[in-house]
């Protein structure tokens, strides 16, 4: 299950889209049934029903909080158990359950564990402009045409911003570029991932990249005293598609009505990226070595380390 994306917390849906209405959505070609159960409660159920395999999401969920399977009405609850087969009251019921996922609420975001089970061996590690209070935080999705690794990339790779941004958040990066101009970029190790700051000729405008294993981006956008900041949240979706949420959390400017301002500008940032991360072609980022690299490349070259030295392996 989950080739390639096993066995890792992933964010996959705003917990608002969530109600007593099923909702589907495909994780790194797996068909996720989710809904909210009783109290609240979400549940993630493999979209498959272990009867006879009929999606789940087209089923209802119940005053007693279960999903309802809408072929022959066996009833699940938020951890698949089976709570009802009708007309078969002698049923062995501890022996149908449907397949379900370890699930979270953190901040505005379900955050999805990609390994079937009741617990999860760790937690999700999630930035804090996702979850902290107080702050605003405006919501952006976008379907690509790619692989959900060649989108991530993108997100970690700043020397592209005066080229596919030149008109918007590479604009200033644009203007300062000479033709014998170099770009630094500086990368740390964190227990998260890692943290890249790229420097122009020796001078920085600090703006610190963050990667959050395996599919999020953190950028700090460097406001004295403010909190600016703009998440990518990259998720597979079927075979060669990837859903890019991009959220951007700030502590100031607070009103409601700004959100779909704030939300517009990410928007356009990321149809810039579009075309260009669409024409690699579906497949995966191929490992470090394989296509050409220069000194920029340093960032993303982490990233295809880890994705082929460590996720795909554990992953598998
Ligand atoms: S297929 Fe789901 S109850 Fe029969
Ligand atoms: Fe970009």
């Amino acid at each position: 299950m989950f080739d390639g994306f096993a066995n890792i917390w992933t964010p996959v849906i705003q917990a608002r889209r969530l109600g007593r209405r099923p909702v589907r959505q495909v994780v790194a070609g797996e068909p996720i049934v989710l809904f909210r159960g009783e109290g609240g409660r979400i549940g993630a159920l493999l979209d498959r029903c272990p009867h006879r395999g009929a999606a789940l999401s087209l089923g209802r969920v119940g005053r007693d909080g279960c999903l309802a399977c809408p072929f022959h009405g066996w009833r699940f609850d938020t951890d698949g158990a089976n709570q009802r087969v009708p007309l078969n009251p002698d049923a062995k019921r501890d022996q149908l359950s449907a397949t379900a996922f370890p699930v979270r609420q953190i901040g505005d975001l379900v955050w999805l564990y990609t390994a079937p089970g009741a617990t999860a061996p760790v937690e999700p590690q999630v930035p804090d402009g996702l979850w902290t209070d107080g702050l605003s935080r405006a919501y952006v999705e976008r379907d690509w045409r790619c692989h959900w690794t060649r989108a991530m990339e993108n997100m970690l790779d700043s020397p592209h911003l005066p080229f596919v941004h030149r008109r918007t958040i590479g604009r200033t990066l644009r203007q300062r570029m000479t033709p014998v101009s170099r770009m630094d970029i500086d990368w740390e190790d964190t227990p998260f991932g890692g943290r890249a700051r790229a420097t122009l000729d020796g001078a920085g405008n600090a703006a610190t990249l963050e990667f959050w294993r395996p599919n999020v981006m953190a950028l700090h956008i460097p406001i004295p005293g403010r909190h600016l900041r703009i998440h990518a949240l990259v998720l597979p979706t079927e075979a060669g598609r990837t859903r890019l949420t991009v959220v951007g959390s700030r502590d100031f400017a607070r009103g409601r009505l700004l959100d779909p301002w704030f939300a517009r500008m990410n928007a356009l940032i990321a149809d810039e990226d579009k075309a260009v991360v669409e024409s690699s072609g579906e497949t995966e980022i191929p490992p470090p070595g394989e296509e050409r690299s220069v000194a920029t490349d340093r960032a993303t070259l982490q990233f295809r380390r880890y994705y082929h030295a460590d996720l795909r392996r554990t992953a598998a």
